[in-house]
């Protein structure tokens, strides 16, 4: 059994309620899910994945559970058009942002930089753009930029530069190789030297940080009063958007700071309820937790 992040903070956090409705947008393999569910007796959990592994994994998990769920096969880009069909609006919404452990460790999924396989690395495998078609037909600055913006990987020109050189790329190994010869020893013996650009190709493929923006922001429209948002990230560049858009929404505006009462209809829909790191104990149990951060947001009007 693969260990889910952060989950008994999630569990708390979610309020959950017997008649909660909560909306799971990342199913994964149902670690999460699993737990809301004993939850809710009387409430119903829709969980959104677009990795039909995963799905059929989950679907036998959650039907042991309970009746109360449904699972959407979709992006959570598209909640809000999901939510509205079922007219439904939410007491609590979970996104475990990023892979799941095994998708990075199935063989043919092309995520991991230890693992020989097809550049591939889509969530969705029917979606057209794969990491194949980022290494080896991108131009060269279009691939710095990606490898600058999403993977903060500051050999990015000489990556990009040799990636360009070395076409064409077939698999993940043989790019690591590519990687290893664009960048100094000093770099190999630190952290993995393919490690920012395999993330940075990953989020090029699945566009994860602007789909994550889109749908979050939708997702706050998709909230009851009192209900909360959960967003455990993995990385800095999901987690400064997360917080921004957080921010964004509890902030007074700067203008009216200073206003000895503020009317309520200036006053912020959400508030910040709290952002939680994995305890020491969790890291050790489980590696894949020592990058993650749970973010916390609830409607207060
Ligand atoms: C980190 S895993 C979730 C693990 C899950 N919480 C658990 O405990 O088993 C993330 C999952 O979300 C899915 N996913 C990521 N981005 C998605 C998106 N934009 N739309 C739908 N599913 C997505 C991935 O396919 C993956 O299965």
């Amino acid at each position: 059994m693969h260990t889910s992040v952060l989950l008994d903070e999630c569990i708390e956090y979610l309020n959950l309620k017997d008649d909660s409705i909560i909306v799971d947008c990342t199913l994964g393999y149902g670690g999460h899910s699993s737990e809301i569910l004993k939850k809710i007796s009387n409430g119903y959990l829709y969980a959104f994945d677009q990795d039909s592994d995963a799905i059929k994994y989950s679907m036998d998990r959650l039907g042991k559970i309970s009746k109360n769920y449904e699972i959407i096969r979709s992006n959570f880009v598209n909640i809000k058009e999901e939510l509205s069909k079922r007219n439904i609006i939410a007491d609590g919404i979970l996104y475990d942002l990023g892979v799941s452990s095994p998708q990075l460790d199935q063989d043919d999924r092309g995520f991991s930089f230890h693992k020989d396989a097809i550049l591939d690395m889509r969530m969705d495998r029917k979606q057209r753009l794969s990491a194949y078609e980022v290494v080896n037909n991108y131009p060269l600055d279009k691939l710095v930029c990606i490898l600058k913006e999403y993977g903060e990987e500051k050999y990015a020109y000489a990556i990009a530069s040799c990636i360009v050189k070395s076409r064409p790329i077939n698999t993940t190994l043989e790019l690591v190789e590519v990687i290893k010869k664009s960048v100094p020893e000093k770099y190999k013996r630190g952290k993995h030297p393919a490690r920012k650009t395999f993330q940075a190709i990953r989020i090029e493929v699945n566009d994860e940080i602007n789909v994550f923006k889109k749908s979050l922001y939708d997702a706050l429209d998709l909230l009851k009063i009192g209900g909360r948002i959960c967003v455990i990230t993995f990385h800095s560049l999901e987690d400064k958007a997360c917080k921004e858009i957080f921010k964004s929404v509890s902030d007074i505006p700067n203008e009216l700071k200073d206003m000895p009462v503020i009317p309520d209809k200036y006053l912020p829909k959400y508030k910040m309820v709290k952002t939680i790191k994995p305890s020491k104990e969790e890291i050790e149990k489980n590696n894949r937790a020592r990058s993650a951060k749970l973010r916390i947001i609830e409607r207060v009007r």
